[in-house]
């Protein structure tokens, strides 16, 4: 590689991970002083009315972040071109509540403050005050970040992993942005003591499990037989879909890390944490501390809040969420 080259990107790498040192917790404290009541309006009684809304974005803000950084990427609606992130057969689950609070919030700035606060700004304080609405941990949220000017298919591929994927491939995902496999295993439980997970994604655990098994004999005998019933049309009706936390599922607590001793969890993947030596002491570290996980899972939620954010002119303040500017 020619030498500038290599400078060019080393120093380009540099700016990147370190971009975050321009947020600041009180971006809007000049330009929009009423941010945060206005997200805490918008946000709360959206919840309360639609109580998937938590689980939603959550998801939707961990897909933005990994990939090409928390630059509201994904909000970009695939109707305007085929390949943006959405238009991913990853992304096509996620479900609209999240993008809806997004642009209730958007609409409502925009009155306030026009053209101040950016969409990933927006969606990385939703994110947060709706894990505190479902009990979860509350955290700071530095802000300044820019709305991305791409949104490539392509990319997602690169920085999420699947139900089925090994842990190899996950602890080196999550490394690749510089998550620690403590952080993931903090990262994991928290994402996943809320919201639903569709039958196709743990059919293989349920149904021809193996050749002596019809089911995963880990899972519970009980919630395994409730899990088939429920999911016995999956094929034919693919909308079926499963609390990710059976016991608690619109709250956010450490109940992944319980369920998964007691057989009671449900994604092949959330799975290998505790069968894998790498991450089964984590698992049961914060099944017994739910202190600890909160915290734990707080300070890696600040750490993905900021993983590859663009400020300055590496983006822009979107007028609307689901769509770049247009350049005059
Ligand atoms: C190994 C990494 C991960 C994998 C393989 C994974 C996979 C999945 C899958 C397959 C679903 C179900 C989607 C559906 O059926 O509609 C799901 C849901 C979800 N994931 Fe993850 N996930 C991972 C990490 C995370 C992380 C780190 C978070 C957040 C911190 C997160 C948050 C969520 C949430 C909140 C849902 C529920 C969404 C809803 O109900 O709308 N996931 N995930």
């Amino acid at each position: 590689m020619a030498l500038p080259l290599l400078f060019l990107l080393m120093f380009s790498s540099i700016s990147v991970s370190q971009s975050h040192r321009h947020l600041s917790l009180d971006h809007y404290a000049k330009t929009c002083p009423d941010f945060d009541r206005i997200m805490q309006e918008v946000v709360t009684p959206k919840q309360i009315s639609n109580p998937t809304t938590a689980a939603a974005t959550l998801r939707v803000f961990f897909h933005d972040c990994m990939v090409d950084g928390c630059d509201g990427s994904i909000l970009i609606d695939p109707g305007t071109s085929n390949n943006t992130e959405r238009s991913q057969e990853i992304n096509h689950s996620l479900s609209g509540d999240a993008f809806d609070v997004v642009v209730r919030a958007k609409t409502a700035l925009e009155l306030a403050c026009p053209n101040v606060v950016s969409c990933s700004d927006i969606l990385a304080t939703a994110t947060r005050n709706l894990i505190k609405q479902v009990g979860g941990p509350y955290y700071p949220v530095l802000l300044g970040r820019k709305d991305s000017f791409v949104s490539m298919s392509s990319h997602v591929e690169h920085g999420l992993t699947r139900a089925n994927s090994s842990m190899d491939k996950i602890i080196a995902i999550f490394a690749q942005k510089g998550f620690t496999v403590r952080e993931m295993v903090a990262l994991l439980g928290g994402g996943h003591t809320i919201g639903f997970v569709h039958c196709s994604e743990f059919a293989s655990r349920i149904f021809n499990f193996s050749a002596t098994s019809e089911v995963d004999p880990s899972l519970n005998p009980n919630f395994a037989n409730r899990l088939r019933t429920l999911c016995a049309n999956y094929k034919t009706s693919p909308d079926m879909a499963a609390f990710m936390d059976p016991i608690s599922p619109g709250k956010f607590d450490n109940n992944l890390y319980q369920n998964l001793m007691r057989g009671l969890d449900v994604l092949p993947s959330d799975h290998l944490l505790i069968t894998d030596p790498r991450t089964r002491a984590l698992v049961a570290e914060y099944a017994r501390d739910q202190n600890l996980f909160f915290t734990d899972f707080a300070r890696a939620m600040e750490k993905v809040s900021v993983t590859g954010v663009k400020t300055g002119r590496r983006g822009e303040i979107r007028t609307n969420c689901n769509a770049f500017n247009t350049k005059a």
